[in-house]
């Protein structure tokens, strides 16, 4: 209960302060169109009845207390003596106090039922009146204030002032008005003749006023006319009965909100620049409606918004050269329906900005896409799609607007862009894609090139998935900040984290080598080192095997059958005194223990007695083969030397007969001439302690001795 009346007690309060201001009507009824510049101190008899500024004075909303105008003993251009309490203007002196610099004054919602006549005459700058809102004016004013010297503008909305009389403006002479505004005064029909007096008037402005019958005039002067919101069901009479135009200056012209159909009579505006046509009732859109025969000059064309459904356009309906600017805002027809040709807008040489925003393109092919807009190919910068359904757009879509600059898409259903979409649009500047269901935005989305040209950008969404691959765009987004001016507030927001936006968005970059193509190549990279390396352990652990293997195929080719020549022994081996142990414990024990060879080794066979000499060119000619174990020791043993020097010259009439074997590395610098010679010809088996090199050694001194064919390879 105490809640019910607090509220009814508000609310009386705030209708008692409203109605004595305003008395419950639209605000545009004392909507002036101007805002008198700031008042900063006050300067009525130190009270707050009136503020001052350089050149305003504003004694408004004083409704109890100001029946007068003070004087201010200071000289303004701007007097603002509304919602005061001035019902009537009888007196001759009424305005005596105001300064004579005044230039416009706002006298609205005073109650004001009179004016006397020339009570202005001493206001010789006055050029502009606003007497709209809650006052009582009738017809017998006008014509006083009409006449107002020097008054340009006269502004009377919301006074109920109904159809005007025929002879209303006839006493007026000599008037210099250019503007009138006679907005929401129920005037109902209009004959249009009666403005004729007025030889000045350019701008008219009969909003809202009901006007359902209209009677066009000659008015030559009239340049801007404004008759939305009333209930004409035809366009303007416009041609005299010979054809001349009605309207030769008019330039402007605006008819929204009507239930107008179609413009079926001829029309003669030649010098209509802009035409309004919004929320009418147009059904059909024939062909040449807007041509350049009925309207040479026109340059934009406002056909939005239609009230009826629109059920068939035909080729043309434009056909102007000279239009640029086309809006077809929501008027929700399906450019891919029968009923809207193909060619609608054949001959629309010229448009530079289109709107087709809010109707359907859900199901258009390129083709019909391409169609639509053939003619404006090389003229359109600014293009408009936005909700229109659109569920993707492909690269080659837009490609041929050669001069688009501005592109609106937003509010559609895109859940990509490919690759380049925008790319050959060279002139393009501002890009809203905002409100689709985008995904993501990747490096070779746009062009370099484009983005260089790119100043503004909106890929708002909430649909972006936030993982590696949008972090080149949250990279773009942050270098670049002014493109995206402040549409970080309105949300690139990740979709699949909680509460994150893309600038937020925090990810270790780390995190993503495996998902780019350049983290494919590191892979890839590192696979092939990694084989490699796989193979190279596998290869250096059977060296020796491999080792073998070559030798044995290259073997394999050298051998042939060997003659034995029934030697006493299979080897004669030649080695230095300090390898002995070597000899004895390793070469011995194989060789003759394991492949029944017969080895000539100079401490076990060399006869005593016999010179030294002699034992070692017997030893050599009674063996098939002589191994040579070379060493440092064996360079340095004179024994040694002499033994190699013998059995080279013996080699010279036997071939194949030597095999060298390497205990341990020795630098050539240590070796003897010798040496280095028969290391040049015959290769070498490098003994070497570890296990496996072991199995090689033996191996391939199994194949050097090869020709011993029962011995069995350990
Ligand atoms: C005059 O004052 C009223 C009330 O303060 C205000 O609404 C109106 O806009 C002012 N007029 C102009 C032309 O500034
Ligand atoms: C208001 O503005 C005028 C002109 O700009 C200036 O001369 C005057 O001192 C200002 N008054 C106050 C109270 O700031
Ligand atoms: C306005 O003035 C009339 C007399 O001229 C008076 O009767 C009325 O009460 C006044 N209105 C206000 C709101 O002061
Ligand atoms: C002129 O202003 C003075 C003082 O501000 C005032 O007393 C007088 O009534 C005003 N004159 C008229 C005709 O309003
Ligand atoms: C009006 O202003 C002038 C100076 O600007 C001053 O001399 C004069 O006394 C003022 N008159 C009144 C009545 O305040
Ligand atoms: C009126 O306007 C003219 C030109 O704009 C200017 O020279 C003059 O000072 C203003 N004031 C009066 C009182 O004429
Ligand atoms: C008269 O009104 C028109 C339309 O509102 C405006 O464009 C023009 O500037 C005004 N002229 C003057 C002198 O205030
Ligand atoms: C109409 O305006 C022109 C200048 O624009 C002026 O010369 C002419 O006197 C005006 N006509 C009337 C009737 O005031
Ligand atoms: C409009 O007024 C003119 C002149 O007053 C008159 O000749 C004409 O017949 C009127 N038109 C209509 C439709 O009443
Ligand atoms: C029509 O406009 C032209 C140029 O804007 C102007 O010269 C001519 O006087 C205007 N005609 C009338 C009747 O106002
Ligand atoms: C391209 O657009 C510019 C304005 O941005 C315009 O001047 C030019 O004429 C247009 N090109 C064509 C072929 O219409
Ligand atoms: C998202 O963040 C805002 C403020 O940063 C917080 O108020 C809101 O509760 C969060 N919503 C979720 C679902 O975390």
């Amino acid at each position: 209960m105490t809640i019910v009346c607090t509220v009814l007690f508000t609310c009386a309060l705030a209708f008692s302060s409203v109605e004595a201001n305003c008395r419950s009507q639209p605000s545009t009824c004392w909507d002036t169109g101007l805002e008198f510049p700031p008042t900063n101190e006050s300067c009525y008899d130190g009270t707050d009845l009136c503020r001052c500024g350089e050149t305003t004075a504003d004694c408004s909303s004083n409704p109890d207390s100001l029946t007068f105008i003070p004087d201010l003993n200071r000289s303004y251009k701007y007097l603002n003596f509304s919602n005061n309490n001035v019902t009537s203007i009888s007196d001759a002196d009424f305005f005596v106090n105001v300064s004579r610099d005044v230039e416009i004054i706002d006298l609205h919602s005073n109650g004001l039922t009179y004016i006397a006549e020339g009570v202005f005459q001493g206001l010789p700058n006055l050029t502009g009146l606003f007497l709209g809102g809650s006052n009582h004016l009738t017809y017998t004013n006008l014509p006083s204030l009409l006449s107002v010297p020097g008054l340009l503008n006269l502004s009377i909305r919301c006074q109920s002032l109904g159809p005007i009389p025929l002879d209303s403006f006839q006493g007026v002479h000599h008037t210099e008005l250019v503007g009138l505004d006679l907005s929401w005064n129920h005037l109902g029909s209009l004959n249009m003749s009666v403005f004729q007096p007025l030889q000045n008037l350019t701008y008219i402005t009969l909003w809202k006023n009901e006007i359902n019958e209209l009677s066009t005039a000659y008015m030559p002067s009239w340049e801007n006319v404004n008759m939305k919101a009333n209930r004409l069901y035809d366009f303007l009479r416009t041609c005299s009965e010979q054809g001349h135009s009605l309207f030769p200056n008019l330039t402007v012209l605006s008819l929204d909100q009507n239930m107008i159909q179609c413009i079926d009579d001829p029309v003669c505006l030649p010098s209509l620049r802009n035409l309004s046509l919004r929320y009418n009732h147009f059904e059909y859109f024939a062909t040449n409606t807007f041509s350049a025969a009925r309207f040479p000059v026109l340059q934009d064309l406002e056909i939005m918004q239609m009230e009826n459904k629109i059920r068939a356009m035909s080729p043309a309906f434009i056909n102007n050269s000279a239009v640029t600017h086309i809006n077809f805002l929501w008027n929700n027809v399906d450019f891919s329906q029968g009923y809207v040709h193909g060619d609608i807008f054949q001959g629309c040489t010229g448009v530079r900005g289109l709107n087709l925003g809010e109707n359907i393109f859900l199901d258009v092919s390129e083709k019909q896409f391409h169609r639509l807009l053939k003619p404006m190919e090389a003229s359109l910068n600014i293009l408009s799609l936005a909700r229109t359904q659109l569920t993707h757009i492909s690269s080659k879509m837009l490609s041929r607007l050669r001069n688009l600059t501005e592109l609106y898409l937003y509010a559609n259903s895109l859940s990509s862009i490919p690759d380049g979409a925008f790319d050959k649009l060279h002139g393009l500047w501002k890009l809203i894609l905002d409100d689709n269901n985008i995904q993501t935005i990747s490096e070779s989305t746009f062009s370099p090139k484009l983005r260089k040209g790119l100043k503004e950008v909106d890929l708002g969404a909430k649909t972006y998935q936030c993982d590696c691959n949008i972090l080149w765009f949250q990279n773009w987004m942050k270098t670049q900040p002014i493109l995206f001016k402040d549409y970080h507030s309105r949300g690139y927001i990740c979709s699949n984290v909680d509460n994150v936006t893309i600038p937020e968005f925090a990810l270790n970059p780390q995190a993503c080598i495996l998902g780019s193509g350049a983290a494919t190549l590191t892979i890839g990279i590192a696979c092939i080192l990694l084989i490699f390396l796989v193979i190279l352990v596998v290869f250096f652990r059977f060296r020796w095997h491999v080792r073998l293997w070559l030798y044995e195929v290259c073997r394999g080719r050298r051998r042939r059958s060997r003659v034995s020549r029934g030697c006493k022994y299979d080897v004669f081996v030649s080695y230095a005194e300090e390898d002995a142990v070597w000899v004895q414990e390793e070469l011995l024990p194989v060789l003759e223990g394991e492949w029944g060879l017969t080895l000539c080794v100079h401490h076990r066979d060399f006869r005593p007695g016999k010179h030294i000499v002699d034992n070692i060119s017997d030893c050599v000619s009674d063996s098939e083969r002589v191994i040579l174990v070379f060493s440092p020791h064996f360079a340095r043993s004179e024994w040694c030397q002499f033994e190699l020097k013998y059995c080279q010259s013996f080699v010279m009439e036997r071939d194949d007969v030597m095999v060298l074997v390497a205990l341990q590395e020795t630098q050539s610098r240590d070796m003897t001439g010798a040496m280095l010679a028969v290391l040049r010809t015959t290769t070498y088996i490098e003994w070497d302690e570890e296990q496996d090199a072991r199995q090689s050694f033996w191996g391939r001194l199994h194949l050097a001795l090869d020709d011993t064919e029962e011995v069995q390879v350990v």
